[in-house]
């Protein structure tokens, strides 16, 4: 036999002289002192909620990759926004699926003031005023190739495509969005918008900086739900940021707020926990994350494969967020979650 591993030496310390009498089960042993030592909290006033919006009438299609998401015509994005309100929910995102004859090279259409988002914005600011509509100015949904820029020989031009989703910012505000998002991580792009947003009178349209966007394979999904998933040539690593750099996003995120950003977001979310918590130490300014359709579709996928407690994974994923030194969480979650902390 190993003396070696004999489980109780001679001379072996007491677990009280280990730990110096320290316990720190001691607070862990009822429900009622977990709650009183309980750090943070997810509250419906942390949601926002992205939601996808297609052309038509009374249509409601599910997205195959993302169980329980819809692609909602404005008719019907109108009550789901009537629902969100009533649970509680601050704000919604919308994400259009654009008829693909109106998609071209530069995305054009973006700059059609009766655009589907535009169209999107007008109906839910009219039918529920309350609730703060979020759109993003990038091109994807409008081009023909899926990148959120103007193509030109391979490559995305910068500077034009900041004109481009300036000009559509300020549709966007006039429609009745009230914070711009620009997901496209061109550079410039913050400045430029708040000049232009501040020129025609929308001094108080926010700005919500993708800061730091990664090129991801997080957002598979979501390529499906607005249709570029077949159209994208390539991908989008000479705009998003290197998922392997640290510093870049802080540096991203620091040129974002000295544009004029009012927010910053961090996207995908639970990869990049690190990230959200930097930019929060660093900046201390209202800091969101986008848990992906990636995200979600994986809690969702495990779930269904009872592999995973999808509700239990859920609320832990997004209170993980708040831990990480989040204000807010876009999430596709959001109605199931108000629903629960509801009650
Ligand atoms: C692009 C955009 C993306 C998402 C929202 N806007 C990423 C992409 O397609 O490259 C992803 C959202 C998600 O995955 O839920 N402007």
């Amino acid at each position: 036999m190993n003396k070696l591993t004999s489980p109780k030496p001679a001379g072996a310390r007491s677990v009280d002289e280990i730990t110096g009498s320290r316990r720190l089960r001691r607070m862990r042993k009822a429900d009622w002192s977990r709650r009183l030592v309980q750090e943070n909290h997810l509250t419906v006033d942390d949601l926002i909620w992205p939601i996808f919006i297609v052309d038509g009438k009374d249509r409601r299609e599910p997205v195959p990759a993302m169980p329980g998401v819809f692609r909602l015509s404005i008719d019907l994005a109108v009550k789901e926004a009537e629902r969100a309100a009533r649970l509680g929910i601050p704000a919604i995102a919308t994400f259009p699926n654009v008829e693909m004859s109106l998609r071209d090279e530069t995305g054009s259409h973006i700059l059609d003031p009766q655009n589907i988002i535009n169209r999107a914005s007008s109906a839910i600011k009219a039918a529920v005023p309350e609730i703060g509509i979020i759109t993003d100015a990038a091109l994807d949904p409008f081009t023909s190739h899926g990148h959120d820029g103007i193509l030109r020989d391979g490559i995305i031009v910068n500077d034009e495509t900041v004109e481009q989703v300036t000009a559509a910012a300020v549709l966007q505000a006039a429609a009745g969005s009230n914070i711009i998002a620009p997901s496209d991580m061109m550079d410039g792009r913050i400045g430029a918008i708040r000049d232009a947003l501040d020129a025609n009178g929308f001094q108080d349209v926010a700005i919500m900086s993708y800061a730091t966007k990664f090129a991801s394979a997080f957002y598979g999904p979501y390529r499906e739900a607005i249709g570029t998933q077949g159209l994208l040539q390539g991908d989008k690593k000479t705009y998003y940021i290197d998922h392997a750099n640290s510093d870049e996003a802080v540096r991203e995120a620091e040129q974002d707020l000295a544009e004029g950003a009012d927010m910053l977001m961090v996207k995908p979310g639970l990869p990049y926990l690190d990230i959200i918590r930097r930019l929060k130490d660093e900046f201390q300014v209202p800091t969101f994350a986008y848990q992906v359709s990636g995200e979600y579709s994986m809690i969702k996928a495990a779930s269904a494969n009872g592999w995973i407690d999808g509700e239990k994974a859920m609320l832990e994923s997004l209170l993980s967020f708040k831990r990480a030194g989040c204000d807010g969480i876009l999430t596709y979650f959001a109605p199931e979650v108000a629903q629960i902390l509801k009650g």
